[in-house]
């Protein structure tokens, strides 16, 4: 039973009700009843009130506003660093999301080590493991990982954590997560939308009124949201995104929201048993690896600011489903039905009722329309069985492009450091959207195909 403390909210309507219930009495709206902390009521007195009760405030001109430039703490970790947009913002709160097991507390972990060794004060306080497994991940860690000051014991309750705040004042603190710490105000068990909204608002008003930068860790939900609701990401300064598969090795860190840096920054690591460490040579390693078989074309994309060349696989198979597969791992499904659909269409590639499957290579998530063409020349090179390269060890094909509905090459941002990337690891052959449209582009199919049958070739790209 709700406790007086607290109230439910109907996030549509706004109706509020002492119980929790199913359906809102107000607006009738399923699931909508948020459960949130009464406000405790105001103190009276004190300065002029106008009419509805408020203090006046007095505007000021903001060439008058003074703001000192605040250094930002490295968190030695550089890659974590440049997604952040340059370091912590000191009093800043930023959100880390990722599935279970990725590595937010290895990362986490690693910073406050880092600012430990720099000379910050920082705070880990974690709900979730005891005192006795943060030491054993930190062992792993090194030795920098032992100066970090944690509570003794797993800490679930809001207001203890508050309090250590206050008392701790650190720089940097990390609260792991934000889904089970528990607020005794309100009565919904721990990650329920009101909990972790509570939580994170109150440990807000804290950091910002002591100055401390909090990494606030969440976890993310089946379908890659996070967790809890939406309203936590419109609180924080910063949202950050850690994605990769476990079994994979490389994961990513990107930037969905920044209000001190930008959001097109991402870093990439691989889970090490040392640790996470950062990948500055993505690009290297995946041309290294590419198989150069049917299927197979590398993708110049961009992570940000960072051009990366990453290998897209396709495989086309006969299909013994009445509905035929079509499955991705690093690309937007639909984008991969777009592809399909504008293939058949101005390609004159047909996949008709086969089995489609289309991955990205190392766990490399790909988010960008500039996928589009490597995606149709991997998906054709294997409905046809043309390897895209002459000779198995030339280098491999490099390309990136968007695809119109109309069978187009469209230009898309960066294309000069995409190229120059390709060419700095000897990808001599790059197909761009210069090409002008995806019939053009899949010439560099046809022309081996005829050679291979002893025809004279008919364009090259
Ligand atoms: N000795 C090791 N060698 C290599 N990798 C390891 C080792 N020990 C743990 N890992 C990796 O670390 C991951 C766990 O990291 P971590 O605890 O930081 O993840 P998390 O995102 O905080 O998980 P949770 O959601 O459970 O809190 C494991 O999935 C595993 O991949
Ligand atoms: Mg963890």
């Amino acid at each position: 039973m709700a406790r007086a403390t607290s109230v439910h909210v109907c996030s549509e309507c706004g109706h509020e009700t002492p119980r929790w219930a199913g359906q809102c009495p107000g607006c009738r709206a399923w699931n909508t009843l948020v459960e949130e902390a009464r406000a405790a009521p105001g103190p009276a007195a004190g300065g002029r009130r106008g009419a509805g009760g408020g203090k006046a405030l007095a505007p000021v001109a903001l060439g008058d506003v003074k703001a000192e430039a605040v250094a930002r703490l490295s968190t030695g970790v550089g890659e974590l660093d440049r997604v952040l947009g340059g370091g912590v913002v000191p009093g800043s709160l930023v959100l880390i999301g990722g599935s279970p097991g990725i590595g937010k507390s290895t990362l986490t972990t690693m910073a406050l080590a880092n600012l430990v060794a720099a000379g910050r004060r920082t705070l880990y306080v974690s709900a979730e493991e005891s005192a006795a497994q943060i030491k054993l991940r930190a062992e792993r860690l090194g030795a920098a990982a032992h100066a970090l000051r944690i509570p003794t014991i797993a800490e679930t309750d809001l207001a203890a954590v508050l309090a250590t705040l206050e008392r701790e004042r650190p720089e940097v603190c990390v609260v792991d997560s934000v889904q089970t710490l528990h607020s005794a105000a309100l009565s919904g068990a721990p990650g329920s939308v009101g909990q972790v909204r509570e939580v994170a608002g109150e440990i807000m008003r804290v950091a910002k009124q002591h100055g401390i930068a909090v990494l606030l860790v969440g976890h993310v939900t089946k379908e890659g949201a996070l967790a809890g609701p939406r309203v936590l990401e419109h609180l924080v300064d910063c949202v950050l995104q850690f994605e990769g598969e476990r079994e994979r090795t490389y994961r990513t860190l990107r930037a969905l929201k920044n209000r001190f840096g930008s959001t097109s920054e991402a870093g990439v690591f691989e889970m090490r048993s040392d640790g996470l460490v950062e990948v500055l040579d993505a690009s290297a390693r995946f041309v290294g690896e590419a198989t150069r078989a049917p299927g197979s074309v590398v993708l110049a994309a961009m992570e940000g600011s960072r051009p990366l060349l990453v290998e897209v696989q396709a495989l086309v198979s006969a299909s013994d489903l009445e509905i035929p597969r079509r499955v991705v791992s690093g690309i937007d499904r639909n984008r991969l039905a777009l592809v399909l659909a504008v293939l058949a269409r101005h390609g004159g590639v047909g996949v008709g009722t086969s089995d489609v499957f289309v991955n990205v290579v190392g766990g490399v998530r790909v988010d960008e329309p500039g996928a589009d063409l490597a995606v149709a020349l991997a998906v054709a090179s294997a409905a046809r069985g043309v390897a895209l390269t002459d000779a198995p060890d030339d280098p491999p094909l490099a390309c990136f492009g968007e695809l119109g509905l109309t069978g187009e090459l469209r230009t898309v941002a960066h294309a000069e450091r995409r190229v120059a990337e390709a060419r700095k690891f000897g990808l001599a052959t790059i197909v761009s959207p210069e090409a002008g449209t995806l019939r053009a582009a899949l010439r560099a199919l046809r022309v081996r195909e005829r050679a291979r049958e002893g025809q004279p070739a008919v364009a090259a790209l």
